[in-house]
């Protein structure tokens, strides 16, 4: 007796009530796991998506892989490719895959939301912060007056033997890219060749300019500008400090990092839910602050040595983004005017 009210109505329908409640809930998150292809860091990427999944409860699985090799794969696998969202460090990539159609146009409501320089022309991807190249200098050996006006001034004799630069590194390979593009091949030869008979010093990479520049081995360099920034919250006393050259200068590439959804996807709702994350005061704050770059966005609040978003595209070169993705032919003029 005991045994037959416990079995179906006091035990078995509640369960199945509840039950019947629940699995929707289950079922809709457990359909939303977004793919990330990401060329980001792990380290940057990981407590902006945990936010995320916090947020939104969608699971996201990301495959981490450099900028370059990860937009080659997405255009081996084609519309076969697992990725929702493509997250790249360089506009060149970017263009690379939007080139081949594989992106889904953004709406205009996430495209508006950044300024016209910070989005592909056609809508296919958007950046996400800014990362810019600026000369790097040391006050004690440099005047203000005497700071150059253009990249270009750098083949000078006043600056031989002075200036640091990083030829194997793939944001100054991105700038020649860029420079390619802004002025053309040749005036771009004639740069690196000037640059090698003015004995411009090699450097590994942007944190060894900045040293460089601080142990007096030289007094001007190219790094990115967010290097500098890392040393200055260490000690606010540090003996270098950077600007930009004239505007429209290809010194003052503004570079991006951004994010494509692909067309292929079937989770193009959700994909869209993270990019507009990505652009959310809270996800711009994290950026600027925890890595000194620039935010896309207003009100977010900057790094003092940041300048604002609206100085940003007043120095800016202006040139479409997308053709900064022939980086072998950059590899090879850096090998044609044996600067590599
Ligand atoms: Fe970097």
């Amino acid at each position: 007796m005991l045994k037959s009210r416990f079995s179906l109505f006091n035990y078995v329908l509640p369960v199945l009530l509840v039950f019947t409640l629940i699995a929707p809930v289950v079922a809709s998150n457990h359909g939303e796991t977004l793919t990330i292809y990401s060329g980001r860091s792990k380290s940057l990427v990981e407590p902006i998506i945990k936010q995320f999944q916090e947020a939104t409860g969608i699971q996201v699985k990301a495959n981490y892989g450099g900028t370059t090799q990860l937009a080659a794969a997405l255009l081996t696998e084609g519309d076969k490719s697992p990725a929702a969202l493509f997250w790249a460090q360089d506009a060149g990539a970017l263009g690379a895959v939007s080139k081949k159609e594989m992106f889904e146009k953004l709406p205009e409501s996430i495209l508006t939301k950044v300024p016209s320089g910070f989005r592909d022309a056609d809508g296919f991807w958007v950046a996400t912060s800014g990362r810019a190249r600026v000369l790097g200098y040391s006050p004690e050996r440099v005047k203000m007056e005497e700071l150059p006006h253009s990249i270009f001034d750098l083949t000078q004799p006043m600056w031989k033997g002075r200036v640091g630069w990083a030829p194997t590194n793939g944001s100054f390979q991105a700038f020649v890219t860029a420079m390619r593009v802004q002025v053309g091949e040749e005036k771009t030869a004639e740069w690196l060749r000037g640059m090698k008979a003015n004995g411009a010093k090699k450097y590994t990479g942007n944190t060894p300019i900045i040293e460089a520049l601080a142990a007096g081995e030289v007094d001007v360099g190219l790094p990115n500008h967010y290097y500098l920034l890392r040393f200055k919250k260490a000690d606010s006393d540090f003996p270098v400090e950077q600007t930009f050259f004239k505007a429209n200068d290809p010194g003052n590439l503004v570079n991006i990092a951004g994010v494509g959804v692909l067309k292929s996807t079937e989770n193009k709702e959700t994909a869209l839910k993270f990019v507009e994350f990505l652009l959310s005061t809270k996800a711009q704050q994290y950026f600027t602050s925890d890595v000194f770059e620039y935010p896309v966005i207003e009100g977010v609040t900057q790094n003092e040595n940041l300048l604002p978003l609206s100085e940003l595209i007043q120095v800016a070169p202006v040139f479409n983004l997308n053709d900064m993705d022939d980086l072998d032919g950059t590899v090879k003029l850096l090998q044609k005017t044996e600067v590599l």
